[in-house]
C-alpha cells in the first residue's frame, strides 16, 4: 500500500502570495501618494510611480481587486511596461482558483502556463495534483497549509478528485488555513479572523468526513493506523506562524492508538508544524527561521517517543529532510508540493510504501512538470 504525503499547496486567489508573514515581503499595498493610476480595468489596476530627481526610470506596479501586489516593472519604455503587466494581469485572471476548479488544466496547458509564470502558485499546485494522479497512491494527506488564507479548498478538492470521491483524501489544517488574517497588508474587509478560519476549515472537513478538530485517528488497512494532531494554536503575538499541540488532546489521541496493538501495527503521526529541528547540514541554505516552532516541542516529543511510532510526518517548513533518533521513529519533515524546498529547490512529494504492518521504504517524488523550477518564493 502506498500512502502519498504532500503539504503546504498554499493556494491562492489568483496563485499569488496573499497571507504573506514574513515582513520585508509585503504584497499587499494600500493607496499611497507616490503612486498615481495610468490603468483601471474590473478593480485590477496599474500604477507608476511618481518621478523624482534620483529616479529616471518608469516604475509601475500591478495591484488586483483585493489589493494584492502581483509585479513590479522598471525600464525606460512605459508601453512595454504596460503590455508585460498586462500580459501577467491576463495570466494571473486564467488561474483564478475556481476557474482552474471548474476547468481542471491537463498537462499542456499547465506547462503553457508555468512558462509565462512560473512561480504561480495554484498552477503549481495542479502540477503536483496531475503527478499523484498518475501515481495513483491508495491514500493520499495533506499536511497543512493547504491555502495561502482560506481561500482556494474548492481548488484542492478538484486536483486531489479521484482520492478525494473514494475517500481516500486526508488533511490536516496549517497555521495559513487557521490563524488570523495577518494584519497591515491586506484590506481590513477582506481579512478573517481564526474564528471565521476555524468555521472554513470546519465545512471543507466535513466534506472529507473529518472531524472539524483536525485531531483524529484513522485506519488506512495493511496494518497502519495514523493519528492526526492539530498544532495550529497561534500564541497572543500577532506575526507569528509557531504552533502547539494541546496535551490533553495528545493523551487522548495516545489512548486511542493503544487499541492498536504495537505487534503488526504501523503507527503513524502526522501534524503540521515540526517536532524536531533541522540537521546541521541544511543550515545556511535553509536558515533558522523565527515565529515558526513548534512552542511545546519539549512536551510533545517525549509524549511520541513513549506512542511507539514507526514514522512523524510534518509540513510547514517548506524544507524536506529525515531523521531517525536511536530507540525513536522515524522523522519526515515533507517540504511545499507547489512552492518547493527551501534547501533543494524542486518541489516533490513524499510516499511511504507499507505492508503487514511495517514500513518498506520512503521514497522522495519529484513533479515532473515542476523539475528544474526551483523554489517558488526564494
Ligand atoms: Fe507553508
Ligand atoms: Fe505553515
Amino acid at each position: 500500500m502506498h500512502i502519498a504525503f504532500l503539504s503546504d499547496p498554499h493556494v491562492s486567489h489568483y496563485g499569488g502570495r496573499v497571507g504573506a508573514l514574513r515582513t520585508g515581503r509585503r504584497k499587499v499595498v494600500q493607496e499611497h501618494d507616490d503612486w498615481v493610476g495610468v490603468w483601471k480595468d474590473g478593480g485590477w489596476r496599474i500604477e507608476r510611480r511618481k518621478p523624482s530627481a534620483l529616479r529616471r526610470e518608469v516604475t509601475l506596479r500591478l495591484i488586483d481587486e483585493n489589493g494584492e501586489l502581483h509585479g513590479v516593472r522598471s525600464g525606460n519604455a512605459e508601453t512595454a511596461l504596460i503590455d508585460a503587466l498586462l500580459e501577467l494581469q491576463r495570466g494571473r485572471c486564467a488561474t483564478f482558483h475556481a476557474g482552474l476548479a471548474e476547468h481542471f488544466p491537463d498537462a499542456a496547458a499547465i506547462r503553457e502556463g508555468l512558462a509565462h509564470d512560473p512561480t504561480n502558485v495554484n498552477l503549481r499546485f495542479c502540477a503536483a495534483a496531475l503527478e499523484v494522479r498518475r501515481a495513483e497512491p491508495d491514500w493520499v494527506v495533506v499536511l497543512g497549509d493547504l491555502t495561502d488564507d482560506s481561500v482556494g479548498f474548492g481548488l484542492i478538492l478538484e486536483g486531489l478528485r479521484p482520492f478525494f470521491e473514494a475517500g481516500r483524501l486526508l488533511c490536516i489544517p496549517g497555521n495559513h488555513d487557521l490563524y488570523s488574517t495577518p494584519p497591515l497588508w491586506t484590506p481590513n474587509a477582506l481579512r478573517k479572523t481564526e474564528r471565521e478560519k476555524r468555521e472554513l476549515w470546519g465545512g471543507f472537513a466535513a466534506k472529507l468526513g473529518q472531524p472539524a478538530s483536525g485531531m483524529f485517528v484513522r485506519e488506512l488497512g495493511e496494518g497502519a493506523v495514523v493519528a492526526f494532531l492539530d498544532s495550529c494554536y497561534p500564541p497572543r503575538l500577532s506575526f507569528s506562524a509557531s504552533g502547539l499541540v494541546p496535551m490533553k488532546q495528545l493523551n487522548e489521541v495516545a489512548e486511542e492508538l493503544e487499541v492498536f496493538s504495537s505487534e503488526g501495527t504501523l503507527r503513524l503521526v502526522c501534524l503540521h508544524h515540526h517536532v524536531v529541528n533541522l540537521p546541521p547540514m541544511g543550515l545556511g541554505r535553509a536558515p533558522w527561521q523565527p515565529g515558526m516552532r513548534l512552542r511545546n516541542a519539549e512536551q510533545v516529543l517525549p509524549a511520541l517517543l513513549g506512542m511507539k511510532l514507526g514514522a512523524v510526518l510534518n509540513g510547514h517548513r517548506h524544507v524536506g529532510y529525515q531523521f531517525k533518533p536511536a530507540g525513536g521513529p522515524l522523522f519526515v519533515s515533507v517540504p511545499s508540493c507547489s512552492l518547493g524546498c527551501r534547501s533543494s529547490g524542486d518541489p516533490y512529494y513524499i510516499t511511504l510504501d507499507v505492508a503487514g504492518g511495517r514500513l518498506r521504504s520512503v521514497g522522495e517524488q519529484p513533479i515532473s512538470l515542476l523539475e528544474g523550477m526551483g523554489y517558488a518564493w526564494g
